[in-house]
């Protein structure tokens, strides 16, 4: 039930912080130890290549979630279209690993290739949020994202919930296999870190309510750049703002504008900075300047270490394979908030549905 609030959506990004900290608790043991099962790791194991396989939000999920996958499993990770794949395999490695990630389970497109790998007989796992789902019956293994029942058709607890578990998956299977980044990664702490991060997150929506209303008002377009995980970021960042605000946005690798897109920056374009890698981060300030030297009218989040004087929003430094976790968060926020105000229902967008059961 969503009691007091007037969308699913809210609520739903309200309940991310207790989502990771579920999570947590489901899969990581006091002992140290992880409830994921034997076989499985076995198997991920015994692969030399992991195919993340699946549509929209999650597709953007398993972006957000491959370079903490390369780094703690230190198997190579491809992330792929369920759409596309469907129709073209690539090449695969000699002992390919398939992960479906879907939050209901019964996307057709997922389901296509699915039954594909099945027929090459390739070891598949389902990660979902709705048990006994058709993608979850029909893979080797599943894995629950135990989100609860998220009802907005924007999807928003699954995504997080998503890179969550498969920051806890690889853990357990980097702890296993005695790789270094893995061992010095203390998911459980810096988990309960990016859930409080996330909090006061939350505790900012009036902040990011009336910046929406000033910038994203009337906007007939918007644009989301970052580098790395923040433009793995700024892709969901820009599906969300479409889905429920219709406003025409784009996520964008920050350095890739100058080659065609800034042609699109006039007077007043909103463009948002994601700002949370130190690598990346100064690189992503001078697209930027580019930026509002031709007018746009910039929003920048930004993590603590980073952040300047004058930045919009200011997110507390976590771990980098958390980072997205957190970051997305605002995101969230700003698209239910240009959805509101410019009038729409936020859980139910036009010709949008919770499930996409045809091709
Ligand atoms: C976006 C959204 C869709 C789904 C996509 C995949 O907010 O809801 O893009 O993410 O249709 O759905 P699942 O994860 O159920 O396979």
């Amino acid at each position: 039930e969503k009691g007091a609030y007037p969308f699913y959506m809210m609520k739903e990004i309200d309940e991310q912080p207790a989502v990771l900290r579920r999570l947590t608790q489901e899969y990581a043991n006091l002992d140290g130890s992880f409830s994921f099962d034997a076989e499985l790791l076995a198997e991920l194991q015994a692969s030399d290549r992991i195919y993340i396989v699946a549509c929209g939000t999650s597709y953007n999920a398993g972006w957000a979630s491959k370079n903490a996958l390369e780094a703690m499993m230190n198997i190579p990770v491809e992330v792929h279209l369920s759409s596309e794949l469907g129709y073209h395999m690539p090449l695969l490695s000699s002992k390919p690993f398939f992960i479906f990630l879907t939050q209901s389970g019964e996307t057709a497109d997922s389901r296509q290739v699915l039954v594909k790998v099945n027929e090459l007989g390739y070891p598949s796992l389902t990660i979902t949020n709705v048990a006994g789902s058709t993608l979850s019956r029909e893979a080797k293994y599943t894995v629950l994202l135990h989100a609860g029942p998220e009802i907005a058709v924007a999807s928003t607890k699954a995504y997080t919930a998503q890179i969550t578990v498969l920051n806890l998956l690889a853990k357990a299977y980097g702890n296993q296999n005695g790789v270094k980044a893995a061992k010095e990664f203390d998911v459980v702490h810096e988990l309960g870190l990016t859930a409080t991060a996330m909090e006061a997150v939350i505790t900012e929506k009036e902040t990011i309510e009336s910046s929406v209303k000033s910038i994203l008002a009337s906007t007939r377009n918007a644009f989301y750049i970052g580098r790395g995980e923040d433009y793995y970021v700024a892709m969901e960042a820009a599906l969300k703002l479409k889905e429920i605000s219709y406003i025409q946005a784009e996520g964008f690798a920050a350095g890739e504008l100058k080659h065609g897109t800034i042609a699109l920056i006039e007077k007043g374009t909103p463009v948002f900075g994601l700002i949370n890698d130190e690598v990346t981060g100064p690189h992503t300030r001078g697209n930027l300047k580019e930026v509002e030297s031709r007018g746009a009218e910039t929003f920048v989040i930004s993590s603590e270490s980073l952040a300047k004087v004058g930045d919009q929003l200011i997110l507390a430094d976590v771990h980098p394979y958390c980072r997205a976790l957190l970051a997305v968060v605002p995101t969230q926020l700003i698209a239910y908030y240009a959805s509101l105000h410019r009038g729409y229902d936020v859980d139910k967008p036009r010709n949008l549905a919770k499930a996409v059961t045809v091709e």
